[in-house]
């Protein structure tokens, strides 16, 4: 009997780990969060790749990235990155693309491609993919041929919270040029710190929660004054989050999030 192949990709987002002493955000210590998550990845089936999907550092300093580096070490798993809003993606390039960490816009794990993309707008929470960066959206699956495709990205395409800074500003045009390409199968972001899985036509989108906190979001129709963010939003320091991705060199995905109670907030 032939079996599918299969590789497992582990997602992690928003770890937001900070160079300041005595490290919290929103009283949480995201670096002990960080390696309880990595401590839990460790009791499971070795992952062949580990996609982080944006605010890894909350400050985007160069300590704050060797602090990354230095807790994910003991999991010996290559590492793909790409910014968040809180990121700074030139300290990013100059401190995460050597030894087993990769920033870079596209690889190949097993049967399986991946674009990576930057969503990130200089000083803004919410997100934007420039002209250029939707060229290079499709011109890297295009080179990828037609092997089953994930593409990863921060910031949520399925809006979730009406909130402005919680938003893929032009979500739906990402959407679009994502479904001209059926062998894209899935979408992975972050940013939101909840979980959404949506079938968005040829593939899922899928967001993942935060490895330090979980938030709830209000609905959709609430209308808020310009500029709010954090009235909306419910946040849940005690719940650690992280996704893993079954992948079949079919194309198809078998997925669930991961979370564990393991901080004292
Ligand atoms: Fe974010």
């Amino acid at each position: 009997m032939v079996g599918r192949m299969s590789i497992r990709i582990v997602q992690l987002t928003d770890i937001h780990l900070s160079s300041r002493e005595n490290p919290r955000v929103h009283r949480v210590a995201t670096d002990v969060s960080l390696a309880l998550v990595v401590d839990q990845i460790r009791q499971l089936q070795q992952p062949d790749g580990i996609i982080i999907t944006g605010d890894i550092a909350d400050d985007g300093s160069a300590p704050s990235y060797a602090r990354l580096r230095e807790i994910l070490a003991v999991l010996n798993v290559p590492v793909y990155v790409l910014p968040g809003n809180h990121d700074d993606p030139a300290v990013m390039q100059s401190c995460l693309n050597t030894d087993g960490f990769h920033y870079v816009q596209s690889t190949c794990i097993g049967d399986w491609g991946f674009v990576f993309v930057n969503s990130k707008v200089d000083g803004q929470s919410h997100g934007h993919l420039s002209a250029g960066e939707l060229s290079s959206l499709a011109q890297n699956i295009v080179a990828l041929g037609d092997r089953p495709i994930l593409v990863a990205l921060h910031h949520t395409p399925r809006a979730v919270c009406p909130a402005l800074g919680c938003q893929l500003q032009n979500s739906a045009e990402f959407t679009a040029k994502i479904n001209q390409f059926p062998n894209v199968k899935a979408v992975i972001a972050g940013h939101t710190h909840n979980i959404v899985e949506y079938d968005a036509g040829g593939h899922t989108q899928f967001t993942t929660p935060a490895t330090f906190s979980y938030i709830t979001h209000a609905p959709l129709d609430v209308p808020l004054p310009t500029g709010e963010l954090w009235g909306p939003h419910d946040l849940d320091g005690q719940l650690q989050s992280f996704r893993i991705l079954d992948l079949s060199s079919d194309g198809s995905i078998d997925s669930q999030v991961c979370q564990l109670n393991a901080v004292d907030d």
